[in-house]
């Protein structure tokens, strides 16, 4: 191993350490600080919702197995780091052989630590909608930046050693997820992530495909709970509906549900 892959992978592993035990506590509680210095002041926080769904630790929900993680630098429209570790911790867990699939390619950072992460017998598929295509439903506003690229994954496609291999294991698929034809995937997913379109018809008809795709004790991840108004109203209807157990990753915007084995 050269001494820059060497470097390359302590650096990733650092990377995990900072984002659980250092990044998600502390901003948690600057989190709760400005929310209580808001309350005093009368102030509405914009850009957090009032949520219902029960929270737990990630620790509680994922096996923690080793894990790494690379492109921790967050873009507009990325997962935040601590919930980029927590999706490494879930893919490390995957059985071999299941296949890992999210909904929502954007640039790829989280597509090339679910691939790193994961076993080397496990496929990662990742949809993106091509900005031509018309959509079955409609966007919610402000989600045409994310769709309008010129290509999805661009963060996995220039990555090089000592990661380059795992992306041959990353499958791009160009589609709406609204008309998508999974059948060839169905019940084989060890892990599902849900980070499409976050308008409210969207959030309901992936979640209705990744129950589908999810394999017996696989699990199922969704983003931006708490953030987009469609994802969180789908999310606590489904709860109120079906009692699932639907539980909010603490201090982050995934939610996490496994399927029964
Ligand atoms: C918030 S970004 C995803 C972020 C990415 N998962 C990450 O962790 O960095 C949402 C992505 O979903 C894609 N998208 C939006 N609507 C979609 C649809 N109907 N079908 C498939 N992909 C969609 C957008 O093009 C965009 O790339």
């Amino acid at each position: 191993m050269s001494e820059s892959s060497a470097q390359a992978r302590l650096k990733a592993k650092c990377s995990v350490l900072y984002a659980l035990g250092i990044y998600l506590p502390f901003s948690n509680l600057a989190r709760a600080a400005r929310a209580r210095s808001r309350a005093l002041r009368g102030k509405p926080n914009r850009h957090q919702q009032d949520t219902q769904l029960p929270e737990a630790s990630w620790h509680r929900l994922i096996p923690s197995r080793p894990a790494v993680l690379v492109e921790a630098a967050k873009a507009n429209g990325n997962v935040r780091v601590s919930e980029l570790a927590v999706l490494a911790k879930a893919a490390a867990a995957v059985p071999a052989g299941r296949e890992i699939i999210e909904i929502g390619t954007f640039d790829g950072r989280t597509t090339l630590n679910l691939a790193i992460n994961s076993d080397p017998a496990t496929s990662v598929f990742t949809l993106d909608l091509p900005p031509e295509l018309a959509t079955k439903f409609s966007l919610d506003h402000g989600e045409r930046k994310f769709v309008e690229k010129p290509v999805p994954g661009e963060r996995y496609r220039r990555c090089g050693p000592p990661w380059k291999d795992s992306t041959a294991k990353i499958t791009q698929l160009l589609g709406d997820s609204g008309s998508f034809d999974w059948s060839a995937h169905f019940g084989k997913a060890g892990l599902v992530f849900v980070d499409g379109s976050h308008a409210y018809d969207y959030a309901k008809h992936d979640t209705e495909m990744a129950f589908q795709l999810v394999a017996p004790d696989g699990v199922v991840i969704w983003h931006d709970y708490g953030v987009w108004q469609g994802v969180t109203r789908a999310l606590e209807e489904l709860e109120r509906e079906r009692h699932l157990g639907l539980r909010q990753v603490r201090g982050t915007s995934l939610v996490f549900w496994r399927r029964p084995a």
